[in-house]
């Protein structure tokens, strides 16, 4: 399989590249941002400093410092407001931008995290639909990616990811 769903902190991972759900302002954040510029140290802060920022949709590099990971790809993701703000096209648009970013710079498995499901409040069976087919979607264009992982750390979150991949794999057979 080319795709994994793990119940896992994602800083943990040793992957080529982790993807980070960002603000615009790349400063750091609560959540999964939290978490990956804790444990990547202080070298990642003065690295997003001078990215100067990251729209909606869209996604950087940098090294990983202290990760696992080599890289992390950061991404921002919609702030959910009802769904007719073209919140859904933007968060398709996180995973292809990140994927795109990934094969530019060499990355051969990467780790996503549940885009927008934390404080930015996308309804998690619609995130994770879109998560799914677009990550596979690609996987059928571009052969460049090895592996690709959802990482969850809410249990309930992970069983509506294996549920969106089930869904996908039956749809799409
Ligand atoms: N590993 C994997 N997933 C994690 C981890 C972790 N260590 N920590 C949190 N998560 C999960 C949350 O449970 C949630 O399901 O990441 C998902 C995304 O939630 P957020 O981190 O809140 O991200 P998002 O909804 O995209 O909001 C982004 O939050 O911290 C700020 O700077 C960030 O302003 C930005 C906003």
């Amino acid at each position: 399989m080319k795709v994994d769903v793990l119940l896992k902190d994602i800083t943990e991972m040793k992957v080529d590249a982790v993807v980070n759900a960002a603000n615009r302002l790349l400063t750091g954040g609560g959540g999964v941002d939290g978490a990956i510029h804790r444990a990547a140290g202080e070298g990642l802060n003065k690295a997003c400093a001078r990215l100067g920022g990251c729209e909606t949709g869209d996604a950087k590099i940098t090294k990983g410092f202290k990760l696992p990971a080599k890289y992390i790809i950061h991404t921002v993701g919609p702030i959910w407001k009802g769904g007719g703000s073209n919140e859904e096209t933007q968060l398709k648009n996180c995973y292809l931008s990140s994927l795109s970013e990934a094969v530019l710079n060499g990355v051969k498995s990467i780790a996503f995290p549940a885009i927008s499901c934390g404080a930015y409040g996308f309804p998690h069976e619609r995130a994770a639909a879109i998560a799914v087919n677009t990550v596979m979607g690609f996987l059928k264009r571009n052969d460049d990616i090895e592996k690709v992982y959802f990482v969850l750390v809410d249990e309930n979150l992970f069983k509506i990811y294996c549920a969106a991949l089930y869904d996908y794999e039956v749809n799409n057979a």
